[in-house]
């Protein structure tokens, strides 16, 4: 054991040094300049320094060391900056303390004594500080977490409310429209724009029809299945987009592999290929020319995969992964339902949906189950 005497050597060395040490260790620490508690710094580091001359007349306890911890991890936390800061920041202390003891007049024992009491009680001070700072980060991100979730829980309630709503409202006038364009179209078969006015329409039901999805009521008539080939209905699609692809003057290539069908609700899966190659067509809009659309369908294993490409602008990593969340857009006249429209509809056929993009090509990737045989015999039969 150190003697008494030996450690009030070690303790008047280091309370005549305590401006020196404390204005040395100040100089090369690391301090944000918009730390938000960098007036507490100093004043902590004061403090460590009365905790180690405790320390080193053995008269520290745990409890002492872990409330200075714990205040200090607090403060990291409200001040936002990295905890690998804090601990090079002790650390720099104890170099210090330790570097200087050795010029203390004292016998080699007592200082090993000393190095060592003085080294424990830097590394719990660490321990606890970061301890501390990690289950304090933790509560902050769980309660983030519950704030984003009830924010996105709000504009869902919202969204549903909207659509209940006013959807109706806007597909009964415009489908009595649609329905009178179609008696013009038998009078007057020869009467310029009809088609045009009549295609439009169709896209524009189309859009409204989309926020039906998003409210929880789905009529009967949405949830009815039947067996369908998907490459006759990506046939049929790409047919009714025609206006829009010549527009924009764009290839479209199909790559159909071995026949598939799946069982789906038929609207339902129109809606996830048309907003997909609707998004497509938007996107290469902004691209120079060649603008060019691939559709493929392949078998893979129990599944059908069928991938939609463009090769428009690229959709960033950090913007693909919120791309199919509701409400998010990029286009002045955008809804940004879309997508969460699609991967509702997918994820309720049992299939997945993906997007992949790189700087030459963005790909949509949809997976979906095979109808086995006998679903079939009993889906036609019926
Ligand atoms: N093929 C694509 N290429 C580039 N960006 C895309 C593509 N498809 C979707 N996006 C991005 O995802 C967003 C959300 O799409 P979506 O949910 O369909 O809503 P909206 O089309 O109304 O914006 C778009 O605004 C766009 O930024
Ligand atoms: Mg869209």
């Amino acid at each position: 054991m150190n003697s008494i005497s030996a450690d009030n050597n070690l303790l008047v060395f280091i309370e005549k040094n305590e401006a020196n040490f404390l204005e040395e260790w100040w100089q090369n620490i690391c301090l944000h300049q918009y730390d938000l508690h960098k007036d507490k710094v100093k004043e902590n580091g004061t403090q460590m320094y009365q905790l180690i001359k405790k320390t080193l007349i053995n008269t520290i306890t745990d409890e002492e060391l872990k409330l200075l911890a714990y205040k200090v991890a607090k403060e990291r936390v409200e001040a936002k900056v990295n905890i690998g800061d804090f601990v090079q920041n002790v650390n720099f202390g104890r170099t210090i303390m330790i570097k200087h003891l050795f010029s203390a007049e004292t016998s080699l024992e007592d200082l090993q004594v000393a190095i060592e009491n003085l080294n424990k009680s830097f590394d719990k001070f660490c321990y606890y500080a970061v301890q501390r700072y990690t289950v304090l980060k933790e509560l902050e991100i769980e309660e983030k977490n519950i704030l984003l979730n009830e924010t996105h829980k709000v504009k869902l309630t919202l969204l549903g409310q909207m659509s209940s709503s006013f959807v109706h409202e806007f597909r009964n006038p415009l489908t009595a429209v649609i329905g009178f364009i179609k008696l013009l179209k038998t009078d007057y078969p020869t009467l310029k724009y009809l088609d045009i006015i009549d295609h439009e329409l169709d896209q524009l039901k189309f859009r409204i029809t989309q926020f039906l999805h998003t409210s929880k009521n789905e009529g009967a008539q949405e949830q009815r299945k039947e067996i369908v080939t998907v490459h006759l209905l990506l046939e049929d699609i790409i047919k009714f987009l025609y206006p829009s692809i010549v527009d924009i003057d764009v290839n479209v290539l199909t790559y159909f592999g071995p026949e598939a069908q799946t069982l789906a609700n038929k609207n339902e899966l129109k809606q996830v290929f048309l907003n997909i190659l609707m998004n497509s067509i938007d996107a290469i809009n902004k691209k120079e020319k060649p603008r060019e659309i691939s559709v493929r369908t392949d078998i893979n294993g129990e599944n059908i995969v069928i991938e939609i490409s463009n090769n428009g602008p690229i959709i960033p990593d950090e913007t693909r992964e919120i791309i199919f969340e509701p409400f998010y857009t990029t286009k002045e006249l955008g809804t940004g339902i879309g997508l969460f429209v699609c991967k509702k509809i997918i994820e309720k056929h049992n299939g997945t949906i993906s997007c992949q993009s790189n700087d030459d090509i963005t790909t949509f990737s949809i997976h979906l189950p095979i109808a086995s045989e006998e679903k079939k015999d009993m889906f036609i039969k019926n």
